[in-house]
């Protein structure tokens, strides 16, 4: 099934390529990364997948619901492919290729190649051979190619380390172009480590983005540099459990000249400091040093954010970093999932709720400006009625900004599909999922309401979700005979806080970062007026 590399690129000037993302922001990374190699190759992109002649879907396999719309729209597009047009290369890139590809071959047939999220600077050699192998000359022999890590995060660390190089690479060679994709390319995403060795028990990601390792701090600084350079205002850090970041200079490994990202160590807690802080050696960055730097050695970087971080071995450390630095945003995604600790222990979380609450209280003390959001999986295995009302509790001790609320979903291959019976009655998933959505509506109106007659200094990211549908004509405008407005006004953005903010200003501002006292709020929306723009942090 396999293709062999083959080595002359095919002439990819002009060639069109509609690239899809679905899940997370490292999916959203990655698609970045991805459509700046094929761009670098001359590769054009295309919003109507009718137009392109190269179809690529980015997946996500953390949820069945994620795939399901992946598996509709390879369908779709495979019988098309199959009728009109045979010479169409279609891709299916990342975590689903890695879990699931072989599967998603043998159903539709019409795929030409598989690339998981550790493989991704194969794209462009993989696109090339599958337009070869569709010529004429060819034969129609059919080959699949693919690109898969397999169970790479069991390997040893120089094979790790060596197999790292082509990937550190694309992040290293990533295009500094401000007039990108998003918040008109003066937001970034920037990745600091790489797959998880949690393995909670209902999880795919550590089976499909293999064991943790970390990048290089020096390659991270550089980069974080090279995007502000290029215009960027804000960069979010991206991980698994950014918390976790370490690495030790000590212990790296150069191939080809290029450090090499390292494979994670188990760090070990330090009690007795006022919170679970990690203990390193003097050669390793933690990653409350890794945020010091970025922050002090980018003086020019006016937002640093980062998601996601794991409950446990958060220090106080980097709370104290944070503090102290006015560019930190006060943002912290902290995914709790339950407040049963027997559910938690099911999931093997290894914390406890009442560590959990420890440093939600930590949290406030150091930076009671702060927001904080969190995730949920109702109904996991055994949840009793007992053990939802103790996340209800959870959600309305924590006031959290917002909660991503998820039904518990089984994914092949996890520990919670092989051991436990998905019990919980699809029903009573979705009551208990509504009454959680509840309990967070009046915690995230509590939030809001908090902001009235202050003034937010906001990351201006696009026209806001109204001024887009009037722009569009949407809403029935055109067939109803509306005018579309001369000027589009209305803008949404970002508080240090994650909390979306809509003011009517000028369109200019996007990208910006302006003053706005509010007025209004809603459940999941600040609205104010312009008081000042745009605005640059002293940097200290
Ligand atoms: N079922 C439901 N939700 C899940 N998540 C991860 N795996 C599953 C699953 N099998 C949720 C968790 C995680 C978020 C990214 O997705 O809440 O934090
Ligand atoms: Fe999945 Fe747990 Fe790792 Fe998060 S920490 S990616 S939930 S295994």
């Amino acid at each position: 099934m396999t293709a062999k590399p083959t080595d002359h690129a095919a002439p990819a000037v002009g060639r069109a390529v509609y690239l899809e993302t679905f899940g997370c922001q490292m999916n959203v990374l990655d698609t970045q990364l991805v459509r700046g190699q094929l761009q670098s190759l001359g590769y054009r992109f295309v919003d109507d997948w009718k137009q392109a002649d190269v179809v690529l879907y980015n997946t996500c396999s953390v949820r069945e619901h994620a795939e399901q719309k992946v598996w509709s729209r390879v369908g779709e597009v495979g019988l098309w492919k199959k009728s009109d047009r045979p010479d169409l290369v279609l891709g299916v890139i990342g975590c689903m290729a890695e879990r699931d590809g072989k599967d998603m071959v043998r159903r539709h047939p019409q795929v030409d190649l598989l690339c998981g999220p550790g493989e991704l600077d194969k794209v462009p050699m993989l696109i090339d051979n599958a337009v070869k192998t569709a010529l004429p000359d060819r034969g129609g022999i059919k080959a699949v190619g693919v690109a898969l890590q397999g169970n790479t995060h069991r390997r040893s660390t120089t094979l790790a380390a060596a197999e790292e190089d082509q990937l550190e690479r694309i992040d290293l060679s990533r295009s500094f172009v401000a007039d990108d994709q998003s918040s008109a390319g003066r937001s970034a995403y920037v990745r600091i480590t790489r797959g998880c060795n949690k393995f909670c028990t209902y999880c795919v990601v550590p089976f499909t983005r293999g064991r943790e390792v970390h990048r290089p701090p020096n390659h991270i600084v550089e980069e974080c540099r090279k995007l502000v350079d290029a215009g960027v205002r804000e960069i979010t850090l991206l991980g698994q459990t950014v918390n976790h970041y370490h690495f030790d200079s000590a212990a790296a490994v150069t191939i080809n000249d290029v450090v090499q990202p390292q494979v994670g160590t188990v760090i070990a807690p330090n009690k007795g400091t006022g919170g679970p802080s990690p203990t390193f050696n003097d050669t390793t960055t933690s990653f409350a040093q890794l945020l010091a730097r970025i922050h002090d050695e980018v003086p020019d970087l006016q937002r640093l954010r980062y998601v996601t971080n794991f409950p446990r071995d958060f220090g106080n450390d980097i709370l104290e970093v944070m503090r102290d630095r006015p560019r930190i945003c006060r943002y912290l995604h902290i995914p709790v999932q339950s407040g049963s600790n027997r559910l938690l222990k099911l999931m093997n979380r290894g914390y406890t709720v009442e560590e959990y609450f420890d440093l939600v209280d930590r949290v406030r003390d150091y930076l009671p400006d702060a927001e904080l959001a969190t995730d949920i999986i109702c109904g996991f295995p055994t949840e009793t009625e007992e053990d939802h009302q103790a996340t209800a509790e959870l959600l309305r001790r924590c006031r959290f900004k917002n909660s991503f609320i998820f039904k518990y979903s089984p994914r092949p291959g996890t520990v919670a599909m092989d051991r436990f019976e998905d019990d919980v009655p699809n029903d009573v998933k979705k009551r208990r999922n509504n009454e959680l959505l509840a309990i967070q509506a009046d915690a995230s109106t509590a939030v809001h309401q908090a902001y009235l007659g202050k003034t937010v200094r906001v990351f201006v990211e696009s026209l806001s979700a109204r001024s887009r549908k009037q722009s569009n004509g949407g809403m029935g405008g055109v067939e109803l005979g509306w005018e579309k407005p001369e000027q589009v006004t209305q803008l949404a953005g970002r508080t240090d806080g994650d909390l979306i903010v809509c003011f009517d200003a000028d369109p200019s501002l996007i990208g910006e970062i302006a003053e706005v006292r509010i007025e209004r709020t809603s459940p999941l929306t600040l609205f104010g007026r312009l008081v000042n723009s745009p605005v640059a942090t002293t940097t200290t």
